[in-house]
């Protein structure tokens, strides 16, 4: 069996650390969507973990669907061009959508998904990104509700992946350099 713990540097965010943030997260979502009917948009598949666990974190009886989206080209995931893999099941229209997603990085993905999600006509349409890269940051994207501003560093767990591994860690760190040969993260 493998060990995941031995490819990892050291822990950014523990799992008491991310279960209190998606209370408070909840609470706040709870307050701003009362008496209203919410859609949360989990973007797959980095969202999973997150949009599962702040689901039950809400009173709220939220709804939930998912996209999945994919960059063109060069593999990097920072050219911003992006297809849609997997399209919402339900029109949006005059809905009250939250996206969900696990990280902002380059902000890329999330600034295409906004357009693309506004222009199908909601009648609001916020972002909860549960981590965030402010020194990774290509655009602005005005996020709502924000877990954790993380270091521009190699992070797995909680949803997010090296080459698909180390989603189902129940918290973040960094990778060691061993596992991703030294390269700069994209
Ligand atoms: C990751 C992450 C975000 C996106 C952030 O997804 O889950 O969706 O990249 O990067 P950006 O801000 O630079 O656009 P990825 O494309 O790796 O797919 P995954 O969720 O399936 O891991
Ligand atoms: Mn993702
Ligand atoms: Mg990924």
């Amino acid at each position: 069996e493998k060990d995941m713990g031995a490819d990892l540097e050291r822990v950014l965010v523990t799992q008491e650390e991310i279960e209190a943030k998606l209370v408070e997260l909840a609470e706040r979502i709870d307050e701003d969507y009362r008496g209203q009917d919410l859609l949360l948009v989990g973007v797959l598949k980095g969202a999973v973990m997150v949009m599962a666990d702040l689901a039950r974190a809400v009173h709220s009886p939220v709804k939930m669907d998912w996209m999945a989206v994919s960059s063109y080209g060069s593999g990097t995931k920072s050219s911003g061009v992006v297809r849609i893999l997997k399209d919402l099941d339900a029109d949006i229209a005059g809905r009250h959508v939250l996206v969900v997603e696990d990280i902002i990085d380059s902000g890329l993905t999330l600034s295409w998904m906004l357009a693309n999600l506004t222009s199908r006509g909601p009648a609001s349409l916020e972002v909860c990104a549960f981590f965030r890269k402010p020194e990774a940051a290509k655009v602005d994207i005005p996020v709502k509700y924000v877990g954790f501003d993380i270091p521009n560093e190699f992070v797995v767990g909680y949803g997010l992946d090296y080459a698909e591994r180390y989603r189902n860690l129940p918290f973040v760190g960094t990778l060691a350099e061993h596992v991703y040969g030294g390269s700069k993260p994209t």
